[in-house]
């Protein structure tokens, strides 16, 4: 089992051997004293039943015993998201409870409530932080508005393979861009700090490793190696609890054979000694119960006492701990001490919320904060801003308003609910603005709209879970009925003068447990693309997804390709104003999209090896396909076109004030538009060998037509340092560094600094 974070004894040595250390780049969350004064008053009053009541989470939907709350035996509900019923409940908790404990009612407010925004994976595609953090904050009025005061959000999962349906809910494959995105969200859902009006506690999850899942399968086991964690899969939760994120949920799987949820070193030594991490840990749902499942419990009773060693302080839908930690107490398997120490976290954090003191909400106030306009037009924002042009052959985009007849075609382009996304309960599809809804709206009536279905899709259909219907089809030897669906769409696209065809995914397709052995369009998608195609006119195809999909035909057949995801309740308004012109997109792959999902699992972010001489066979790649991904990290078009150049560093050499780069990023179009500039490094040599290259730096920027503009990006010691399997320490490293500036993840502004003596980061 990898060691934690390296403590002051082996630095104290490290010291004398003349290297120093890096300044501390985050702060150890202090614990308000007032709060805790409060927490341990209350804890005192407590009975065992009650303190573990506040150990307990249970689902809504298994009814509502009130009772138990009267007792105290419930901290907590999730998915109650009906108002009334909220106040209901926290009356019963504040009003006929012996010690007027209020409860958290969590939720999963994965990207947005009422109003739903882009999918996360979106909304990191947009690099832009500051409406990251715009959205959670959002997301969290409303949800607060009904009386939630606790999102099982942000997801923070690296994730490296797209037939991994979670990777929908995250930010992709890099440890940075993750960790950027992970502050932001953390920040929106919470305000300030924890109990800001209007806000909600954050969850950071799943707690480690699960988006490493052997070959993309939901739940699967994870192995990853000292390194792997250390440097990908655990800074973007350093980064949750160094910006104060109140939760950290732990996930399903086994992590290297130990399940995250019954794993002590994860959940205390990591999270709580190194990171010194003050808030309450909450297992994934019944993960606590299926230590058991996973041969690591003996029973449930046993589980129970895994869980709570290990260190889970509330217990998500399985209530072990009710029942049996009293006769594990009784046995003395577990003291007093460590339950009150599992309660003293969730005690303080429903003090910091502010929730006795305001336990109900203003039910009056509910329909005005989950209608504000305003949302919708952070939506529509949202959604334009998280698109990614991946292909504009002879510049068929922007299309011009001033057509005659236009098709709109495929299975998703008249969808509502699956342009909301999986996670998405509290959202009405009703208000979805589908995206024929929104070229219509956009153009207007002056324009005929020839719209066909084209084929339609269901999970269940391309699921190959029924034996029978496997062996029906394998023993079905019919010729194939011409299509008559596709016959009108082929109809529709001759009659118009540009099509546009809108396919992808179900919003069912990608998520919890939608993990696909697979990466093609699913169903007659793809026969429909290349019988539209046929027919000779401009397409543009949309894209409506969750992950990155095979459209390795499409990239060299379709002229222009739009990624737009899931986009959420105003997805078809944003869609039409990018393919008319009124937003110029600007996104950028959070993921690196492969050719076939052979490659995967891949990324951009990988060590070099041998190269032997001039013979290419030695490289790292399939004989059967290109050695290069079809679009990589970072990469994305606008209307626009940029330059970026004049790389200059503050210093030849980083000392422990960092150095500054810049770079000239010149809009040379006649567009207004936006440019996402992003800074690679690379450590040429050290105590081991370190990936090609490494993000490190990024920045979107708004730019008129022919404007220039310096964008300055500070470098730290610390943004360099990594944790080495050779030292098992976490340094900066003397050593040479290449920085590259550019436009994606191949930038080629490149210069070069040196670090002259090696520093550990405490
Ligand atoms: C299971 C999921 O893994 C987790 O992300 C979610 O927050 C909980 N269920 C609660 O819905």
């Amino acid at each position: 089992m990898i060691r934690s974070y390296i403590r002051h004894g082996v630095v104290a040595v490290l010291l004398l051997a003349s290297i120093t250390v890096v300044a501390q780049s985050w702060q150890s969350p202090s614990i308000d004293p007032k709060i805790e004064a409060r927490a341990q008053t209350l804890l005192r009053q407590m009975t065992l039943n009650e303190k573990l009541g506040q150990l307990s989470q249970i689902f809504w939907y298994k009814g509502a015993p009130d009772d138990r709350i009267q007792k105290g035996e419930l901290g907590s509900y999730l998915f109650l998201t009906d108002p009334h019923e909220i106040n209901r409940v926290q009356h019963v908790a504040v009003e006929q409870s012996r010690l007027h404990i209020p409860l958290l009612i969590g939720f999963d407010v994965i990207h947005g409530f009422r109003t739903i925004f882009p999918v996360p994976i979106a909304q990191a595609a947009s690099w832009d932080l500051d409406l990251n953090r715009e959205i959670q904050s959002v997301a969290a009025a409303e949800a607060s508005s009904v009386g939630i005061n606790w999102a099982f959000a942000p997801m923070v999962d690296i994730a490296r393979d797209a037939r991994w349906g979670r990777i929908v809910e995250g930010s992709g494959e890099d440890p940075y861009l993750g960790s950027q995105m992970a502050v932001a969200r953390v920040q929106g859902f919470q305000g300030a700090v924890p109990g800001s009006a209007n806000h909600i506690l954050a969850c950071a999850k799943h707690f480690a490793g699960y988006g490493a899942a052997v070959g993309g399968r939901d739940y699967d086991a994870s192995y990853l190696s000292d390194t792997e964690l250390q440097n990908v899969y655990l800074p973007p939760f350093h980064a949750a609890v160094d910006a104060g994120v109140a939760c950290i949920m732990s996930a399903y799987m086994d992590l290297n054979d130990v399940p995250a949820s019954g794993n002590r070193w994860l959940l205390h030594d990591l999270l709580r000694d190194s990171w010194r991490f003050q808030g309450f840990v909450v297992s994934d749902a019944w993960a606590v119960y299926s230590l058991e499942a996973h041969g690591m419990a003996r029973d449930a009773e046993d589980a129970a006492l895994r869980g709570l060693t290990a260190g889970v302080n509330m217990d998500m839908g399985s209530d072990t701990y009710l029942k049996y930690v009293p006769k594990l107490l009784d046995e003395k398997k577990v003291t007093m001490q460590q339950v009150d120490q599992a309660v003293l976290p969730l005690l303080r954090a429903k003090i910091e919320l502010g929730l006795f003191e305001h336990p109900y909400i203003d039910e009056s106030k509910v329909d005005a904060a989950l209608h504000d306009p305003a949302h919708l037009t952070l939506a529509r924002r949202a959604a334009a801003r998280s698109a990614v042009l991946l292909r504009n052959e002879n510049t068929q985009l922007p299309l011009s308003k001033r057509v005659s007849s236009i098709a709109v075609i495929g299975p998703l382009a008249d969808a509502h609910q699956e342009l909301q996304g999986s996670w998405s309960f509290g959202g009405d599809p009703k208000d979805v603005v589908t995206i024929l809804d929104g070229v219509r709206a956009n153009l207007g009536s002056g324009v005929a709209i020839h719209y066909a279905v084209g084929t339609t899709v269901k999970r269940e259909d391309q699921a190959n879970l029924d034996p029978d219907r496997l062996a029906q089809s394998a023993a079905s030897t019919a010729p194939q009925e011409p299509d008559a669906e596709i016959a009108k769409a082929v109809a529709a696209a001759k009659a118009s003068e540009q099509v546009i065809l809108v396919l992808g995914e179900l919003d069912s397709m990608s998520g919890e447990y939608a993990s696909r052995a697979s990466l093609t369009l699913p169903g007659k998608q793809q026969l429909l693309l290349e019988s539209v195609a046929a027919t000779g006119k401009p397409i543009t195809l949309v894209l409506v997804n969750g992950r990155p999909l095979d459209i390795t035909w499409a990239s060299t057949h379709i002229p222009a390709i739009l990624e737009v995801w899931f986009p959420g309740t105003q997805g078809g308004n944003a869609v039409a104003d990018l393919l008319f012109g009124d937003a110029n997109p600007a996104g950028k792959l959070p993921v690196t999209w492969p050719r076939n999902v052979g490659q995967e699992p891949l990324y951009y972010n990988r060590n070099l090896t041998q190269v032997h001489e001039d013979d290419p066979k030695f490289a790292s790649y399939y004989w059967d396909e290109p050695q290069f991904p079809l679009f990589r990290f970072g990469y994305g078009l606008s209307y626009s076109s940029f330059a970026i150049s004049d790389l200059k560093l503050s210093s030849a050499t980083m000392e422990s004030r960092g150095i500054d780069v810049t770079v000239e990023v010149k809009n040379t179009s006649d567009r207004n538009g936006d440019e996402v500039v992003q800074l690679y490094t690379h450590q040429r040599y050290g105590s081991a060998s370190r990936p090609s290259r490494e993000l490190k730096g990024f920045q979107r920027l708004n730019l008129a037509p022919g404007e220039t503009k310096t964008v300055l990006l500070h470098l730290t010691l610390a943004d360099l340092s990594f944790w080495s399997p050779a030292t098992h320490q976490r340094a900066t490293e003397a050593s040479t560094y290449d920085v590259w500036v550019g436009d994606s993840s191949v930038a080629t502004n490149h210069a070069q600094f040196d670090v002259t003596a090696t520093r550990v980061q405490p």
